[in-house]
């Protein structure tokens, strides 16, 4: 093996990326690699777009959201003769260890890569929670966070005008955003792709909210994809005597400074991955479970995505 690694963000950003990038590179300059930073993800693999990282480049960026290095979505690398270009400019600077930041789709690239020769180490960098061999994704809980913060204010305000609060939070296809924020902020319906969407059952609960418990004020916490909010808030208006109010989060969720778990998460994985690369690992993706830092292989936890979760779903349904 050569002794360069190069290291790219790929997918939506996520708070968090950068303290990742950050303990990749000192991890790996403490080890005697050199390290390049790839500009815009797999797009950048394929062009060539490479940066030198010392121990300098990475000052700085820790408390910083987003990703310096640039991050994109390239479904083309998906092809054969794109990834052998890919190789061709990893091969000019002697670079044969790569580790990579991103989802699930990230993931297949880096495990397409592996299978031509190529040291691949998986860190999960997303808001949503929903990556394979781990319990929690680096920026997951900032996100968090900003939707807590952003739904306390909702409330505030529903709350003096008798309204209902319909936030749409992203997610895609994973409910965990949604379903931790309705614990942190005491919603009383949550929708998410684990619940369904039941229009019948989420007018009942708000009815009865309204006439029996003779509540002030209703959030509604959903994840994206589920239903048009604005229409269901249009439904609530009719039905109850809340007026309904719908809000979307959208790309807020994405930015501001990580967490401090966040940033603890990054900077875990970061030095492991370097670790698995020294130790000769050539195709694993690396996660949290039980507060252990835990490697995986890759192809096998992209097929068997489920890392057991805690059931939040129940606690929520006993406090609502
Ligand atoms: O995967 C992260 C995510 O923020 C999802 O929650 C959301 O569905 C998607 O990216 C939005 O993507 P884009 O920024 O490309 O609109």
């Amino acid at each position: 093996m050569s002794r360069v690694i190069g290291i790219l963000t790929s997918g939506g950003d996520a708070p968090g990326m950068n303290a990742i990038i950050r303990a990749v590179t000192r991890s790996a300059l403490a080890r005697g690699y050199e390290v390049y930073g790839i500009k815009d993800g797999y797009k950048g693999l394929v062009e060539g777009n490479f940066q030198k990282l010392e121990r300098s480049s990475v000052s700085d960026i820790m408390f910083r959201g987003g990703t310096f290095l640039g991050t994109a979505r390239l479904p083309e690398f998906k092809e054969e003769n794109i990834q052998n270009i890919a190789i061709k400019q990893m091969k000019r600077v002697n670079m044969d260890s790569l580790v990579v930041i991103g989802g699930d789709g990230t993931y297949r690239g880096a495990y397409d890569l592996s299978k031509k020769g190529i040291h691949v180490v998986g860190l999960p960098g997303t808001i949503d929670n929903d990556c394979p061999g781990t319990e929690y994704t680096v920026g997951f809980y900032t996100a968090l966070n900003t939707i807590v913060e952003c739904i306390d204010k909702l409330r505030d305000t529903s709350s003096s005008h008798h309204r209902c609060s319909v936030v749409e939070v992203m997610g895609n296809k994973c409910g965990d955003l949604a379903m931790y924020a309705a614990l942190c902020t005491g919603a009383e319906v949550v929708v998410t792709p684990e619940t369904g969407y039941d229009e019948t059952a989420i007018l009942a609960e708000l009815v009865h909210l309204d006439q029996v418990k003779k509540g002030r004020h209703a959030i509604v916490i959903v994840t994206e994809h589920m239903c048009d909010v604005h229409e269901l808030a249009q439904k609530i208006s009719d039905v109850t005597s809340f007026a309904g109010r719908a809000t979307i989060l959208g790309h807020i969720q994405r930015g501001g400074s990580p967490v401090p778990s966040d940033r603890l998460l990054a900077t875990r994985l970061g030095d492991k991955a370097v670790e698995l690369l020294e130790e000769g690992e050539h195709s694993v993706c690396v996660g949290v479970v039980h507060n252990e830092i835990v490697a995986s292989d890759i192809i096998e936890a992209l097929d068997n995505m489920d890392i057991p979760k805690t059931d939040l779903y129940s606690v929520f349904e006993r406090l609502v």
